[in-house]
């Protein structure tokens, strides 16, 4: 039977807005130097720096800087201001009032606010145009203000990250050296011997971008912002843990209920004169429990949905004030289409999708338009149209309407 067009799962980009687009795989683009992503992603992704001079030609700052202190001063952002006046570093953590911050006039100081996409649609979108690699490694538009000479000093950081310009100038200098060495008893990690190798001044819409453990350091020239697209890279240690937490709740909910809260026995142990020395049997018998979890790539699925698509400890939803009934959200959403908040994560593989920490089983009903939902971020209205004959859609989207989870408009 020939497939209908919206059986196929469009790109991740179509019909988005120009300034909120990824490139295609094989589309060369300004973004990384007249480069595709696949060029890219083989020859400098985690392997080596590059700079890229105008790769979003005639950027202006997201946010202006008196929005970013607004930001800097809500209890759910994460906001550090650093200073190094008489040539010592200082690290505090916010949110800072506005009267908390040092004066604009004062050199050397730097305020560093993360997740400003979770908080504003143009850090939002500005961040979109880097959907060439997975949202599971995306993690969060960081934006920094500072004052001549401001900076955190030099440094290196575990994760991969784009160093755009947005506004004003800085001096980046960066360097590939083994030793990591930090200087000791200081509030934030400066490197005890940095040794640079290259140097450029970056003037807004030029970008850095660096694999982990590069050294680097940027000094502003001048007041100016710089937006940081960082990418998550859990421990191999956090992901272990995290896997053996998932696998025992998953026990806890398994119908077989009965093997999850078998206990430990030890019919036979024998009378014992050194009552604090631990049993070998119980060792040998405990071992043999834990020799039988199993668990299969299904379950490494399942928990990385999960565990990547939870919302960081400090993400609130905003649900709608006064929130239509289903009908009415219907019949909205029809004439205007519906976008996944900011906030929201939603991932999905073959079997199963996952929105903000939460898993459910991909049916062959939600195939039709729940990867589409995931990868633009957005139904439009025409498309919302043809969807509506379901009901376990609208049901399902007037819930996530509900928690804040989705908004109405499919303008990002
Ligand atoms: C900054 O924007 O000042 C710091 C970014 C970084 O070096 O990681
Ligand atoms: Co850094």
């Amino acid at each position: 039977m020939p497939k209908r067009p919206h059986d196929a799962t469009p790109p991740p980009d179509s019909g988005l807005p120009e300034h909120a687009r990824a490139p295609l795989p094989d589309e060369p683009t300004p973004l990384l130097g007249n480069r595709t992503p696949r060029q890219f992603m083989r020859r400098y992704w985690q392997r080596k720096p590059l700079l890229i001079r105008q790769a979003i030609p005639g950027i202006t700052a997201p946010l202006a800087r008196d929005e970013l202190f607004e930001l800097a001063d809500l209890d759910d952002v994460e906001s550090r201001l650093i200073t190094h006046f008489r040539n010592t570093w200082n690290l505090e953590h916010g949110p800072f009032a506005p009267d908390e911050l040092p004066s604009a006039k004062k050199r050397e100081w730097t305020l560093l606010v993360q997740g400003v996409n979770l908080h504003d649609d143009r850090a939002h979108a500005l961040m979109s145009r880097f959907r060439f690699i997975p949202d599971a490694r995306l993690d969060d538009l960081m934006i920094s203000y500072a004052t001549d000479g401001g900076g955190v000093g030099p440094h290196f950081d575990s994760y991969d990250v784009f160093l755009l310009q947005v506004h004003g100038k800085r001096r980046w200098r960066i360097g590939a050296q083994r030793d990591l060495s930090l200087k000791p008893g200081l509030p934030l990690k400066v490197l005890q011997h940095f040794e640079p190798e290259e140097e450029w001044v970056l003037e807004p819409g030029d970008m850095l971008y660096l694999p982990p453990h590069i050294a680097h350091d940027g000094i502003a020239e001048g007041e100016c912002m710089t937006a940081s697209i960082g990418f998550r890279a859990p421990s191999e240690h956090e992901l272990t843990a995290q896997f053996l937490y998932h696998l025992a709740e998953r026990a806890g909910e398994a119908p077989d209920g009965a093997r999850a809260n078998a206990r430990y026995r030890d019919p036979g142990q024998a009378p014992v004169a050194n009552p604090a020395a631990l049993p070998a049997i119980l060792v040998e018998r405990v071992g043999a429990i834990l020799a039988d979890v199993d668990w299969s790539e299904k379950d490494v699925a399942a928990f990385l949905g999960s565990y990547l698509s939870e919302p960081k400890a400090n993400v609130v939803f905003d649900p709608p004030e006064r929130a239509l009934n289903e009908q009415r959200f219907l019949e909205r959403a029809k004439k205007t289409g519906v976008r996944l908040d900011r906030k929201t994560i939603l991932l999905y593989d073959g079997r199963s999708y996952f929105v903000n920490g939460e898993a459910a089983l991909l049916s062959s009903k939600l195939k039709k338009w729940l990867p589409e939902l995931a990868d633009t971020r957005r139904l439009e209205a025409k498309r919302f149209v043809t969807l509506t004959d379901d009901s376990t859609m609208t049901a399902l989207l007037h819930e996530w309407y509900r928690a804040g989870w989705i908004r109405m408009g499919a303008l990002a």
